[in-house]
């Protein structure tokens, strides 16, 4: 018996991606794209459509669009252009946050000010804006990317601010998952652990005690590859979790469970 494997395809899809110009988001906009997916890959950086255009070239529907995620005015203009222009939006994946480090006894208010406002009103803004359009369109998949910070005291690097939005990130999700589930649209969170990004490469250079500490943590015993994030986002993106709203899915090679 051949078995249906269209609840996979994301063909004739449009998806939004914030974050996209580099990273996991650039990853995620790949996998959405390679499975069939048009990808509109919203960034505040303009390298945003140099990225847009490499996908491109790879044979994938994109196109780059400029954001700025802590202002609630960008975010909804963002989604008037692309409801206008598309006539729909079916998949939205808030990627974009920042890290950094701070103890928690000499954390400055502007630091976390500015993680709240990216990782945290960033994620309310994306959600309320696209999740509008699929609220009257009848559907739509929200996807949020916390972070094994937000599920436990990630060790040794220190950076509470961003630990406190990654896991307001996770019950967002399961909230408003709850409040929209009876009206189609869907809303889960991907929660990566230790990805092999440029970020993370340079640890491992400069403080190769603490990527042996990590990797010593870690069940799998390696860093995550930002295209097994996307894989991740893109099953809660398709019809193959239909069924499936108001969840974290740790794609974290283990960490949270050890
Ligand atoms: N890399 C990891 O190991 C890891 C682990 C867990 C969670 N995450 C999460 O995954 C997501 C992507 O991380 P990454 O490692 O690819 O980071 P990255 O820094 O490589 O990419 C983040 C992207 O977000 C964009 N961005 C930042 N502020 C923005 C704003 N205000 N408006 C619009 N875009 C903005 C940046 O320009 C950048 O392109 C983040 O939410 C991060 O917290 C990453």
């Amino acid at each position: 018996m051949v078995k249906n494997l269209n609840i996979f395809s994301l063909d004739g899809k449009v998806a939004v991606v914030t974050g996209a110009a580099r990273g996991i988001g650039e990853a995620i906009s790949r996998q959405l794209g390679e499975m069939g997916a048009h990808v509109v890959m919203a960034d505040m950086l303009d390298v945003v459509d140099e990225t847009a255009r490499k996908l491109g070239d790879e044979g994938l529907s994109t196109e780059g669009e400029r954001v700025d995620v802590t202002s609630s005015q960008n975010v909804n203009e963002l989604a008037k252009r692309v409801n206008a222009k598309h006539g729909r939006v079916d998949i939205v994946v808030a990627n974009a946050g920042i890290a950094y480090e701070s103890t928690t006894e000499d954390h400055s208010d502007e630091d976390w000010r500015r993680v709240m406002s990216i990782n945290l009103d960033g994620v309310f803004y994306t959600a309320r804006a696209f999740g509008n359009i699929m609220l009257d369109q009848g559907g739509g998949s929200i996807i949020a990317i916390s972070s094994i910070a937000g599920v436990k005291a990630v060790r040794p690097e220190l950076h509470i601010g961003y630990d406190v939005t990654k896991a307001g990130v996770a019950h967002f999700c399961k909230v408003a998952g709850v409040e929209w589930a009876a009206r189609g649209v869907r809303v889960n969170a991907v929660g990566p652990g230790y990805t092999n990004t440029e970020m993370l490469q340079r640890v491992g250079l400069e403080q190769p005690e603490v990527m042996a500490r990590w990797i010593d943590d870690i069940p799998m015993s390696r860093l995550l590859e930002p295209s097994e994030i996307a894989q991740a986002v893109a099953f809660l993106a398709s019809d193959a979790a239909s069924g499936i709203t108001g969840q974290l899915l740790m794609a974290d090679a283990g960490y949270s469970a050890a």
